[in-house]
């Protein structure tokens, strides 16, 4: 079989499995599987596959057509223009967090104060503490996240992206993890904010492949928010900033959550989709 004729039957495939965007998705595991850049398969269109090829191939699809989440088919994802590794201990990192991560470097560049420092709070797979780290070359970094595995998971990118040396690992609780006095230029967060009852109405590849622990964020979907505003001031230099991902209509609650705990909100940045994502806040007087 032809590689334009392997793009149009898996494609096929995939929608009936109600994947979305399926060609796009069948020509990303096709040039994982040839390890060629996706556009180099429309010069090579008329290419044969071996049959090797095709099983391997068949396995790819199928997998995803059981709603598997690509990034997991292939094992890495790309972030800021680094490629991470993923699996199922750690949440995929999204688009909408790179937002979250380049007005976060920005605001560490721009700070005379040396060596910046800064946490990133449910660290996952490390994504947002390793691009700091990486655009940032004087920060140093805290991590913390409640599941070990998602900081073996963390410290593997960490390695990868050559910046372990910058990054610290915490493993626990929230801000309890973290030792005493610390205190930071800036705290970025994108924590779990999914209402609990939500969680099984989303995507297969969401629900049931991203980490529960990833995902749930109580009744509402805001208690880690209530918990960064209580806790969070102590962590933060006096001109210190947190930056956080908000989920779908969050804005103006999360927003009140803060403002009730006596911080200044300084911005709500829109995403690609005009949906406010990213709360800028800082600690009042
Ligand atoms: C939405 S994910 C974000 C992961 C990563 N920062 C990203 O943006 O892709 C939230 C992370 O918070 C972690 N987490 C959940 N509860 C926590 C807690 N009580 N203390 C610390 N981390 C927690 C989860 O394990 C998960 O890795």
């Amino acid at each position: 079989m032809k590689v334009l004729e392997v793009i149009q039957r898996s494609s096929e495939f995939l929608a009936k499995k109600g994947v979305e965007s399926p060609r796009l998705q069948i020509e990303l595991l096709l040039a994982h599987l040839l390890g060629l850049p996706r556009m180099q398969l429309y010069l090579n269109f008329e290419r044969v596959l071996s049959p090797a090829e095709l099983d391997h191939l068949r396995g790819l699809v199928k997998r995803r057509g059981q709603r598997e989440p690509l990034q997991h088919i292939v094992g890495t994802v790309s972030f800021c223009g680094l490629e991470l590794t993923v699996n199922r201990h750690a949440l995929i990192p999204r688009p909408e967090t790179e937002l979250l991560a380049e007005r976060a470097w920005q605001f560490l560049s721009a700070l005379n104060f040396q060596p910046p420092t800064a946490l990133d709070f449910g660290t996952g797979s490390g994504c947002l503490a390793i691009a700091l780290a990486v655009k940032c070359p004087t920060a140093q970094l805290f991590a913390v996240d409640i599941s070990n595995e998602a900081l073996a998971l963390a410290r593997q990118n960490a390695v990868r992206q050559n910046v372990a040396d910058r990054i610290r690992f915490f493993a626990g609780d929230g801000v309890a993890a973290l030792p005493s006095g610390s205190r930071f230029n800036l705290i970025v967060a994108n924590p779990p904010y999914i209402p609990s009852a939500t969680i099984g109405t989303l995507a297969p590849e969401v629900r049931e492949h991203d980490p529960r622990l990833a995902l749930d964020g109580g009744a509402d979907g805001l208690d880690f928010y209530r918990r960064l505003a209580m806790a969070a001031s102590t962590f933060l230099q006096s001109d210190g900033r947190i930056m956080l991902e908000l989920g779908d209509g969050q804005a103006g609650e999360v927003s009140a959550i803060f403002q009730q705990q006596k911080w200044v909100v300084e911005a709500v940045q829109e995403d690609y989709n005009r949906q406010p994502r990213i709360l800028v806040a800082r600690r009042a007087g």
